[in-house]
């Protein structure tokens, strides 16, 4: 009920009345009061003025259930929302949810990640109020062999979230890291659970570099925030129920073919790279390449010296 109040209070250009609140949620003047109280003592300023009503004067920057389903205009995901203070990983949460029967679409945010997980076995720093933390779980119907698409599915989703929530122009480095003038502001952790060579199911965990404003050293040549980028803090709640909105869409488009023929040419677009000499890195073999874009498999094709063109399913790619 408190995010349906905060919804209506987020709608209404102006006051809106306890009586239209009540009438429009179906609750009592008291119970209306109570919820309003509660948002106040989140941090969240609403005026209220006899007569007139009460009028959402400034949102805190949070990432509570109240605030990002207030957000959120999705058919399917994140109709189960788990929103934490502190969590050791939202992917190992979406894991434990899993293997309790949650469904498809389950979402899990933290504030502040204590075991977050990165690609190869690397860790994901996630500090409290400074970025987003999140995973989500998918049931789908599809080969196993085709999952490792999602991620590429999930790089343009959170790309186009970040320029329709910030304006923020940035690209995409094969096959799913989200890059802002060359440094890093997203990474996407895929992680699949299979039963007898069927997809059980998946978790996909993305986190943002939001609100930042400094690197340590050892990391600012290499990654980045949308506040450093932007010059201005970014409310987390609506960035993160763009990404899952963004989402919905991206993945009924995926499901059509189960490739990403409707999606290549837009992902192409936004690759980085491309034409340009890159380094892959499979295992311990280095070779250089010419980058040429993604196939509809979302393989990265690369060009030898002998002009031969061939895929690479997985590694690390860098100039
Ligand atoms: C990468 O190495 O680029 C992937 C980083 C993925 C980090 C996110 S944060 C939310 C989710 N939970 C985790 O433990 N990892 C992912």
């Amino acid at each position: 009920m408190k995010s349906k109040i905060l919804k209506e209070l987020k709608n209404a250009d102006d006051y809106i009345s306890g009586q239209q609140l009540c009438e429009r949620l179906g609750v009592s003047r008291t119970a209306v009061w109570k919820h309003i109280k509660a948002l106040r003592a989140e941090g969240y300023e609403i005026d209220s003025v006899t007569n007139k009503g009460y009028k959402l004067m400034m949102e805190p920057d949070l990432l509570t259930k109240e605030e990002v389903a207030s957000c959120l205009h999705t058919k399917w995901l994140g109709k189960d929302l788990y929103c934490y203070e502190t969590m050791d990983s939202t992917n190992l949460e979406i894991r434990r949810l899993a293997e309790a029967g949650a469904s498809h679409g389950t979402v899990a945010i933290t504030e502040e990640q204590t075991m977050g997980k990165g690609r190869r076995g690397r860790s994901w720093l996630a500090e409290a109020g400074a970025g987003i933390a999140m995973s989500f779980l998918l049931k789908p119907q599809i080969e196993a062999q085709n999952s490792s698409m999602l991620t590429l599915v999930t790089a343009l989703a959170v790309n186009e979230a970040i320029c329709e929530t910030t304006g923020i122009r940035a690209k995409i480095k094969w096959p799913n890291d989200i890059i802002v003038n060359g440094k890093k502001i997203c990474g996407i952790l895929t992680e699949m659970s299979l039963q007898m060579d069927e997809i059980n199911y998946i978790v996909v965990g993305l986190g943002i570099n939001v609100n930042i404003d400094h690197f340590p050293e050892d990391l600012s040549d290499k990654a980045t925030s949308l506040q450093i980028e932007g010059g201005r803090k970014i409310k987390r709640a609506p960035l993160a129920a763009k990404v899952l909105e963004c989402f919905e869409k991206y993945y009924d488009m995926f499901l059509k073919t189960e490739d990403l023929s409707m999606l290549q040419d837009e992902y192409n677009k936004l690759l980085v790279h491309t034409d340009q000499k890159i380094k892959v890195v499979r295992g311990s073999k280095e070779e250089i390449f010419l980058s040429r874009g993604i196939n509809h498999r979302g393989e990265l094709l690369v060009e030898d010296e002998d002009g031969k063109v061939s895929e690479v399913s997985s590694g690390e790619v860098s100039v």
